[in-house]
Order: structure tokens, then C-alpha cells, then sequence
């Protein structure tokens, strides 16, 4: 067993701090103009206040299994959780699912205001390849890492990945959707993120081709299974340890893996889906053992 407790405290810490950083530096260059502290406090609210740091964990622990966290793992990281944060402020909007509670904190739409949380979202969005497009030194293949990188988190992001899934989300409020068509939904919405952050580890530690299916077929499998523990949690779990509204989905009549199989069977297709995560890593050595823990923590976390 790997020490994975250390592991998420140390690398939520340099997560957060590269991000603070990152946020501060934007801000310096903007702070006379009017409108800015209101947009730079409200990026900050979303980014600071308290999340489990899940997909930049990921891109360490992967970045460690392959070889060795450099400096574009730490750019990978930073911008995965850039577009997480504005993945969230809009999913929380009141024309999506018009959540108050985030992280323990009202969201960022009712600390703030609607059109700033639109707006924070934005910003962090571009921040994102901003990001990594800066991260380009003269160093070969430098230029060619970053545009891969790119390539991957936008399609992950955008129409073929969580965006993709967040409109299937929407469109299929009230009505029971298949098992085949909730598991797209929770593929697109959340596992694509999941699974790019894995992607983005493996890049950053330039990861062989073997490697990479390898990981894929990890992050696929731990992808879907973290938004079927989301929606166990949210029946399961309470408002106070969850940071969120305890039985939002019920509440607005989303079909869920809960509301699909019921408690027991959804469970054991959040085990199903770590068994195959856990069986995709056996050409690992001891160094992947991070990813095993991270994905035996995915499917037991109570948030
Ligand atoms: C919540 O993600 C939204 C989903 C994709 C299920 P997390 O559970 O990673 O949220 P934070 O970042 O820890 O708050
Ligand atoms: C969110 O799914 C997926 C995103 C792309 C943000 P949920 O709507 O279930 O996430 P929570 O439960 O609000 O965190
Ligand atoms: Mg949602
Ligand atoms: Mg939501
Ligand atoms: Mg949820």
C-alpha cells in the first residue's frame, strides 16, 4: 500500500499554491481597472475554496508512475484544475442546476453574482491553455508537448467531452434515460476530465505508446466510475461532509447510476469499475501505486 494520504496532502498543497500564484500574477497586471477585483475575487473564491484537488493528483500520480513530476506536470496540473473550477461554477448556475452549496461555501453565482460567475468561469477556461501555451520554452519538443497537451484538454472540455456530457445532463432531466446513454452521459461529463488528467500525466512524463493505452483503459475506468460514486454520495452521504446540497439530484429528478439500478447495484459497478482500473495497471511497477490507491479512494470517498 502506498502512503496515498501524504501523497494527496502534499501534491493538494503545491496544486493550490501554484494556482494562487498563477491568479495573483494575472491580477497584478490588471488591478487599476475597473471590474477586475470583482472578476480576480471571484476566480479566486472558486479556485481556493477547498476541493479535493482530484485531476491535479491525478496528473502527478500518474507523471510519478511513468517516471518523474517535472515542470509541465505542474503546468498540466494547474490547468486541468482551471477548467474543473469553471466546469463547476456553471454546472452550479441557476440555468443548470441552480446549486447553492459548493465545497461548503455558497457557489460562486450567489457569493458573487451571475453575470461575475459566467465571467469567472470564462476566465478560467482560457486560463487553462493559457497556461500551457506559455509554458513553450526554446527546449525541443517543448512546443510539440504543449500543443498535445492542448489538443487533448479541449477535446476533453469542450463538444467531445464534459460540455458534450453536461448537454446531455441538461436535455435528460425527468426522463429515465437507458444504461448505455447514462453511461455515455457520465463518460462525456465527468470522465472525460478524469481521463485527460491521466492523459496529461502521461504526456508530461513523455509515457511510451504501451504505457498510454495502459492508462487510458485506468482513466476510462476510474473516470466513469467517479461520477458513479457522486451519485451514490449524494443519497449516501450528508450536506455537511459532502460540501454540497445532500440529495440535489433526486431533488431535480436526474437520472443517476442511483436512480437507474438502485444503491447496492450501483455500488457494485463503482467496484466492477475500479477491478478493471486496478487490472489495466499490471505491467506497473510499485510506482503506480498512487494510481491504485486513487482509484480504490474513488470509489469510497464520502466527497
Ligand atoms: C464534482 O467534482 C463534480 C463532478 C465532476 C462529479 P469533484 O468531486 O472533484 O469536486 P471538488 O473539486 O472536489 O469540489
Ligand atoms: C458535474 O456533474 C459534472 C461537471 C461537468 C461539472 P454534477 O452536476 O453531478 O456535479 P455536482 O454533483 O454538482 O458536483
Ligand atoms: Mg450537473
Ligand atoms: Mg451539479
Ligand atoms: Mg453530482
Amino acid at each position: 500500500m502506498s502512503d496515498l494520504p501524504s501523497f494527496i496532502a502534499q501534491y493538494q498543497a503545491r496544486s493550490t499554491s501554484q494556482l494562487l500564484e498563477t491568479l495573483t500574477k494575472c491580477e497584478q497586471q490588471h488591478a487599476s481597472e475597473t471590474g477586475a477585483n470583482r472578476l480576480f475575487d471571484a476566480m479566486r473564491y472558486s479556485l481556493a475554496n477547498g476541493g479535493k484537488r482530484v485531476r491535479p493528483i491525478l496528473v502527478y500520480a500518474t507523471a510519478h508512475a511513468v517516471a518523474a513530476i517535472n515542470n509541465n506536470t505542474d503546468t498540466f496540473a494547474s490547468a486541468i484544475e482551471c477548467i474543473h473550477a469553471y466546469s463547476l461554477i456553471h454546472d452550479d448556475l441557476p440555468a443548470m442546476d441552480d446549486d447553492n452549496l459548493r465545497r461548503g461555501k455558497p457557489t460562486c453565482h450567489i457569493a458573487f453574482d451571475e453575470a461575475t460567475a459566467i465571467l469567472a468561469g470564462d476566465a478560467l477556461h482560457t486560463l487553462a491553455f493559457e497556461l500551457i501555451s506559455s509554458s513553450v520554452t526554446v527546449a525541443q519538443d517543448s512546443a510539440a508537448t504543449a500543443l498535445s497537451a492542448i489538443s487533448l484538454l479541449s477535446r476533453a472540455s469542450g463538444a467531445h467531452g464534459m460540455v458534450l456530457g453536461q448537454a446531455i445532463d441538461l436535455a435528460a432531466v425527468d426522463k429515465p434515460l437507458k444504461a448505455e446513454q447514462l453511461e455515455l452521459m457520465h463518460r462525456y461529463k465527468t470522465g472525460a476530465l478524469i481521463e485527460a488528467a491521466v492523459l496529461l500525466g502521461a504526456l508530461s512524463a513523455a509515457a511510451s505508446n504501451e504505457q498510454t493505452a495502459a492508462l487510458r483503459n485506468y482513466a476510462a475506468a476510474v473516470g466513469l466510475a467517479f461520477q458513479v460514486q457522486d451519485d451514490i454520495i449524494d443519497v449516501t452521504s450528508d450536506t455537511e461532509v459532502l460540501g454540497k446540497q445532500q440529495g440535489a439530484d433526486a431533488d431535480r429528478n436526474k437520472p443517476t447510476y442511483v436512480s437507474l439500478l438502485g444503491l447496492a447495484q450501483a455500488q457494485a459497478k463503482a467496484d466492477e469499475l475500479r477491478d478493471i482500473a486496478l487490472a489495466a495497471l499490471t505491467s506497473f511497477d510499485s510506482k503506480a501505486d498512487y494510481l491504485r490507491d486513487l482509484a480504490r479512494y474513488i470509489v469510497s470517498r464520502n466527497s
